[in-house]
């Protein structure tokens, strides 16, 4: 039971995902840009309608529900907040888990939202590396991924799958859930377990709530909404290679077939943020996250060109979803969009002074900190003159405030309506 085949036929297009979405749903409402969606409506059979509706409300009573967490207190839900994109709900601190709630893990939950694009992992021919799941990819797929915060100790702490089987047998929606994912009295603790992380992993992909596509920016999109000033040439400055050049990883422009954008391109850069000394862990010095390099993912440990690269994240919902970057170092989106602006020329501002000498790059060990990115709009020595200016950080920021989805809306076609 792997999600490894759905995983990547919706990746070539997310418009040929929703479709398949809305074909399952019944749904006309997604439809208008569409013409998969529109003409396999007529034909979805309804026994296959019912259990899609069924499958979401299965899967949304199983990302609410906190009996699944040793704690009894922690669910999915608990750092993955409908309110803040499907992110982190504190806004400032790591979220804490483990069996009573007090254990700090070193990471930031990223929103969940718009993930359906994503690939399992992989180099490019160029040797760039592109997708997988969490900030260092090392998740094959959505399903993969869901395994994790069930059994890790520092979330819903799970000791073994066994346990994890024991409790959604328990759940009050597990007769539905048996139903849908064909498990029989006999069924296996591994059977259950493996249906657990595909159903998660189905509702995720299935509930509209992830792939909304109705902020202000999309509205733009569609002729029905236009940004302000401030805004507009907070996108000019987002979009300039130049200036902000922050589309050349956070993609903002409409694919040929009409594809809205995702704000990112799921590939991974060493940006050099400031380590965070909120995070427990980091009380051991010789401690470092270093993403694609490990320690929590393994299998790249020997690729230290790789170190201190973490995925980029979507920018849609990113006024919703602080604190930010990997290790939630900063606290506000004004602040994460000055740090692009100002590491360079003013780095006492982001890292402590060490005998007179900001110690630049100080999440990463010594050797390997010239890896940190110097591209625009970084690559400025200290003093010069900014590429971007202080009314420049607040566009941006203004800008990056039109890319939250209105929840209480319904979604909007995946491709701009012309
Ligand atoms: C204690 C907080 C916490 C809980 C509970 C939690 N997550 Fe997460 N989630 C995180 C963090 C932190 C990350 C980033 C992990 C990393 O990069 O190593 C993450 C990453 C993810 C990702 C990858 C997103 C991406 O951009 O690649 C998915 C998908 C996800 N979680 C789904 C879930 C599901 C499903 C559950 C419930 C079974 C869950 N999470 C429970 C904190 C949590
Ligand atoms: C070279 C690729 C690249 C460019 C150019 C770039 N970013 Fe990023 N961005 C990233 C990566 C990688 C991260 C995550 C870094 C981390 O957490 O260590 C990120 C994170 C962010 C975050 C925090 C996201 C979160 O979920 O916490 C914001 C906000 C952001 N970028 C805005 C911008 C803006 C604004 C610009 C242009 C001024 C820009 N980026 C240019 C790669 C890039």
């Amino acid at each position: 039971m792997d999600l490894g085949h759905l995983g990547r036929s919706v990746t070539q297009r997310v418009g040929v995902a929703i479709g398949a979405a809305a074909w399952a749903l019944g749904l006309s409402a997604c439809g208008g840009g569409s013409g998969t969606a529109t003409v396999a409506v007529a034909v979805a059979p309804p026994e296959a309608a019912l259990s899609t509706a069924t499958r979401l409300s299965v899967g949304d009573l199983m990302f609410n529900d906190t009996s699944l967490s040793v704690s009894g207190q922690q669910a999915c839900a608990s750092c993955h907040a409908k309110p803040t994109g499907h992110a982190d709900p504190a806004g400032t601190v790591l979220p804490l888990g483990g069996p009573t709630m007090d254990v700090q893990g070193f990471r930031s939950s990223p929103s969940l939202r718009y993930l359906l694009a994503n690939t399992p992992f992989r180099f490019a021919p160029d040797g760039k590396a592109f997708g997988g799941f969490t900030w260092d990819g090392r998740a094959e797929s959505l399903q993969a991924q869901a395994a994790g915060p069930l059994l890790a100790a520092n979330e819903m702490a799970n000791p073994a799958i066994a346990d994890v089987a024991a409790k959604v047998r328990r759940a009050s929606y597990y007769a539905d859930f048996a139903r849908l994912y064909n498990l029989t009295a006999t069924a296996t603790d591994q059977e259950v377990f493996d249906a657990t992380t595909l159903a998660l992993a189905t509702y995720q992909i299935e509930d509209p709530d992830y792939l909304l596509f109705n902020s202000k920016f999309d509205q733009v999109l569609d002729g029905k909404a236009t940004l302000t000033e401030q805004e507009a040439r907070g996108l000019q400055i987002f979009n300039d290679p130049a200036q902000g050049n922050c589309a050349s990883c956070h993609v903002s422009r409409v694919e040929a077939d009409g594809s809205r954008p995702l704000f990112t391109d799921f590939s991974y850069a060493a940006l050099g943020v400031p380590r965070n000394p909120a995070i427990q862990a980091n009380a051991d010095p010789a401690f470092f996250d270093m993403g694609l390099c490990g320690p929590k993912r393994t299998d790249l440990a020997n690729r230290l060109d790789l170190c201190g690269q973490f995925k980029v994240p979507t920018l849609r919902n990113i006024a919703l979803t602080a604190p930010y970057f990997h290790n939630a170092s900063v606290a506000t989106l004004e602040e994460a969009v000055s740090f692009y602006a100002t590491r360079d020329i003013n780095p006492a501002r982001w890292y402590p002074v060490v005998n007179g000498q900001p110690d630049l790059f100080n999440d990463l060990p010594l050797a390997l900190r010239s890896q940190v990115i110097q591209t625009r709009p970084f690559g400025l020595a200290p003093g010069a003159q900014p590429r971007l200016s202080a009314q420049d950080v607040s566009d941006l920021t203004a800008f990056l405030q039109t890319l939250s989805d209105d929840i209480a809306a319904p979604a909007a076609s995946p491709r701009v309506t012309p």
